[in-house]
């Protein structure tokens, strides 16, 4: 008998896993993010690390690294990035080979001491379980010899939302445990992803949120249990709130991932730029603006710090 999480931990990781063996982001990968819809993220998230006086930042699933370019090439941060793709890491060494060799990037294999981490969009990439509210009680799903079943549970561990008949909740594994390691090797994180606040997950998502993506089109639900493809789910940011405040962190910023944008001069940025890099940029803005409404931003800073 295996929960969801094993089955979704095998199928991105595994040796045949999505991640492993087959990961392609942008138009013709499987699923977009920010950093490959426009390079004004990376320049926009560049400048608020900066203004928070960051020199040095490890970025933590950066996939193919085109944040981590945009970062290196419109500010003085140094980057490091820590990557669990094997995959994901070649595309990185090459892309920024020409920083690694100026001392300004470089791949790490552990969490190291930096004044920021980032993290866009890799909560969601986490393996999650599945839970469903059922006359009156949890249940959890799982497989048993190739069929997916109910059998009867205490229910998520960090969900503390309202529950109603029916409800569905997909429970990112080992959140909180990633975070807390993070959390001892710097004063500050800041984190993309799309996600809920606890109290609106059961009327948002009400079914849960599981999804896969292959050559962008969505799969719900245990229809994305399928290999070569990117399983995701929405993560929960009142359970991130919680565990960053018992680790002695504060939020400091939380909101719209476009409004961040905004808010932190994505406009004046697009307009200092030289008019052909303007038309070679202007999609992708509207992309970012338009595609990214479940993404949010939280900005975390120790007590004190
Ligand atoms: C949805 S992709 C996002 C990639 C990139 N941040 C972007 O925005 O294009 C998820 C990323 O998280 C990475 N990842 C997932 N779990 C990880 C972990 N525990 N440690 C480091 N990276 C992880 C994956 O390998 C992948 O690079």
């Amino acid at each position: 008998m295996r929960n969801l999480a094993d089955i979704i931990e095998e199928l991105l990781y595994g040796e045949e896993g999505y991640y492993t063996k087959h990961v392609r982001i942008g138009k013709r990968g499987d699923f977009f993010t920010a950093p490959h819809a426009s390079p004004i993220f990376g320049y926009t998230v560049g400048r608020f690390l900066e203004r928070e006086g960051v020199k040095t930042l490890v970025e933590v699933g950066g996939g193919e690294g085109y944040l981590a370019l945009d970062i290196l090439s419109s500010t003085g941060i140094t980057v490091l990035s820590y990557e669990r793709s094997p995959r994901l890491k070649e595309k990185q060494e090459a892309l920024l080979s020409e920083y690694r060799r100026t001392g300004r990037w470089k791949p790490v294999d552990e969490f190291v001491r930096a004044d920021a981490y980032l993290l866009n969009e890799v909560l969601d990439a986490f393996p999650s379980r599945r839970f469903v509210f059922k006359e009156g009680r949890w249940w959890e799903v799982v497989e048993r010899g190739g069929e997916y079943g109910l059998i009867p549970s205490e229910g998520p561990e960090n969900y503390r939302g309202p529950v109603k008949e029916g409800f569905t909740y997909d429970e990112t594994v080992g959140l909180g445990q990633f975070l807390k390691s993070v959390f001892t090797h710097t004063d500050r994180v800041l984190i993309f992803d799309y996600g809920y606040d606890e109290d609106e997950f059961p009327l948002l998502a009400p079914s849960g949120t599981l999804q896969g993506y292959r050559e962008h089109r969505v799969f719900h639900d245990l229809e994305a249990l399928k290999p070569a493809t990117d399983i995701t789910h929405f993560i929960n940011f009142s359970h991130v709130k919680r565990v960053a405040e018992e680790g002695g962190f504060e939020v400091v910023l939380y909101m719209d991932q476009t409004n961040f944008l905004l808010k932190n001069g994505m406009l004046d940025i697009f307009e200092d730029l030289p008019d052909e890099r303007k038309e070679e940029i202007a999609p992708g803005m509207k992309t970012l603006i338009l595609l990214f409404r479940n993404h949010r931003t939280m900005y975390l800073r120790r007590r004190g710090g």
